[in-house]
């Protein structure tokens, strides 16, 4: 039997959600430091939900329409969190700006995924803007939610390079694989304790500049 002890972790998801399902495949392994046990979409079409029931996670939409505002929205997100003790939160392609209140009161325990190479591209469509700037090296990173959009402390970063010929469409594919890879390995980083936050900053616990998935390159 294992030991491992296992953070409760809830996704957050609006859409496909191919980051949930890499995430919940990492889960099912015995000494996995997670165990995926809420999935809420802001979206009850997310196609994601489906395979979260059927993989016999509670799966829920909670539908911003709604809500009156964001903050009625969010302190519904934050209910049903809370109700199933759910001790981190990840965002895999969740598509709502969350309000200052809700991002501090999980400070420190809600990561998310962006697909570029952060500082660079924040916001939407971050391959066409990786291929408007011309960049050689384009990729994705996962990092802590702060208030600021897509400027949290940074956990793990997987690199991808930029082919000639590319399009946002082909270079998007080549990033979600990348993604695959890198999530699981960010939130075992995360729920492990081996990553932690000091002082706004990202430290490793052995000291080092990231083992076991927290850069990876193509
Ligand atoms: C991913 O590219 C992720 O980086 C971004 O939204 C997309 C979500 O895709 N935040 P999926 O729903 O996980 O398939």
């Amino acid at each position: 039997m294992s030991t491992v002890q296992k953070k409760r972790v809830a996704i957050l998801i609006s859409g496909r959600g191919s980051n949930m399902v890499s995430l919940i495949e990492a889960a099912k392994a015995p000494d996995y430091p997670a165990e995926i046990v809420l999935v809420l979409s802001n979206r009850p079409e997310a196609a994601g939900l489906d395979y979260a029931a059927q993989a016999g996670i509670p799966a829920r939409a909670v539908d911003h329409r709604a809500y009156p505002d964001r903050a009625r929205f969010d302190a519904a997100l934050d209910a049903e969190l809370r109700a199933a003790g759910i001790e981190l939160v990840v965002l895999a392609g969740f598509m709502r700006v969350l309000t200052p209140g809700f991002v501090e009161s999980w400070a420190g325990r809600m990561i998310n995924i962006h697909p570029s190479l952060l500082p660079l591209f924040r916001g939407t469509q971050t391959h066409g803007q990786a291929l408007a700037a011309g960049v050689r090296l384009h990729g994705c990173t996962v990092h802590y939610v702060v208030p600021e959009l897509d400027a949290g402390p940074i956990v793990a970063q997987g690199a991808v390079p930029v082919r000639a010929g590319d399009d946002p469409d082909s270079l998007a594919a080549r990033i979600l694989v990348q993604e695959h890879r890198l999530y699981p390995a960010a939130l075992a980083l995360v729920a492990s304790g081996r990553a932690r936050l000091e002082d706004g900053r990202v430290v490793f616990a052995d000291g080092t500049d990231g083992p076991d998935g927290a850069l990876l390159t193509l």
